[in-house]
């Protein structure tokens, strides 16, 4: 995979993440090549990564063994149509991480013979710490599967979906979900400011206990009911935060929350799925 040209069409910060992950995997940056309209940002990304970087979509994916499409959801259409003529000889295989992108929509774009995986990534990857679903149709083979998992195990762990709906909730859990951890560390962080501890002293003791609580999670044999009570003394502090945490419904605001973003998912795909 390593002697393999990757290349991404669209060098905005998901990309950026991603190419990060890689090269700390070990990719060499001499085989990983960028797309990019914006010339500064073209800059940019061979300085900051020693890759190459071309204005032209067309001519990089002529280039590529795998092509990433990483353009917004909204420019993704014009771009894979206008990709299409030059994927149709030697298609190399082309991974979307385009939010609420169907693969139909993908395949009716690009070409019926471009072989075409999804995949959702989060921006975690820049320290190989992502958290990926890809999603494949009973067309694409295993090697090209086997493929696609390596470069995304790069950037973290991935996860295969069977069905393509479950796309729209790993969307709302993990895609993007990073948002709601800083939201909740924010916001404990403000609290313990005023509290009275000082703002650098309130970010570390945030940020350690966010990792440590993560690390134990993902380390423990333990569930993580289980967990929290083993932290919860009847009649302590965590059980008063706690109890206050569940009369004010968080588990019901997390769920109205992830379901808020897993039917935005949904209606993206409904609105940018184009006439194919
Ligand atoms: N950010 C996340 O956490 C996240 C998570 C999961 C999936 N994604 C997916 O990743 C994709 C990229 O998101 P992002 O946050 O990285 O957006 P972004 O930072 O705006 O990156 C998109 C890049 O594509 C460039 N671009 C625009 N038109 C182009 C064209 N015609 N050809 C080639 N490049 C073009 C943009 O350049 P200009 O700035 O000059 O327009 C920009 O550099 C999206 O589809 C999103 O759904 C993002």
């Amino acid at each position: 995979m390593k002697t393999k040209t990757l290349a991404f069409i669209g060098g905005g910060n998901m990309a950026s993440a991603m190419i990060n992950g890689l090269i700390e995997d070990g990719t060499d940056p001499a085989h990983i090549l960028v797309a990019e309209p914006n010339q500064a940002r073209r800059e940019q990304l061979a300085v900051r990564f020693g890759i190459r970087t071309l204005e032209d979509n067309s001519e990089v994916a002529r280039q590529a063994d795998v092509l990433i499409l990483a353009v917004k959801p909204q420019a993704l259409e014009a771009v894979a149509k206008d990709l299409s003529p030059a994927l149709q000889q030697q298609a190399p295989l082309c991974l979307s991480i385009a939010a609420g992108i169907r693969h139909a929509s993908l395949q009716a774009w690009l070409g019926e013979d471009v072989p075409v995986i999804r995949v959702m990534p989060n921006t975690p990857a820049m320290l190989g710490a992502g958290a990926s679903g890809l999603y494949a149709p009973g067309d694409i083979n295993e090697t090209q599967r086997e493929l696609a998992e390596h470069i995304i195990r790069a950037t973290g762990i991935a996860v295969w979906l069977d069905d393509e709906s479950q796309m729209d909730a790993l969307t709302a859990v993990s895609g993007s979900g990073p948002a709601y951890f800083f939201l909740f560390m924010e916001a404990m962080q403000n609290s313990a400011i005023k509290l009275g501890l000082p703002e650098k002293t309130a970010h570390l003791l945030v940020l350690q206990t966010a990792l440590g609580a993560a690390r134990m999670a993902m380390e423990s044999a333990s569930d993580l009911t289980d967990l929290r009570n083993s932290v919860t003394s009847p009649g302590g502090t965590t059980e008063a935060a706690l109890n206050i945490f569940s009369n004010g419904g968080l588990a019901q605001l997390v769920d109205q929350a992830l379901t808020g973003a897993r039917d935005r998912s949904i209606s993206l795909s409904e609105s940018l799925g184009g006439d194919e």
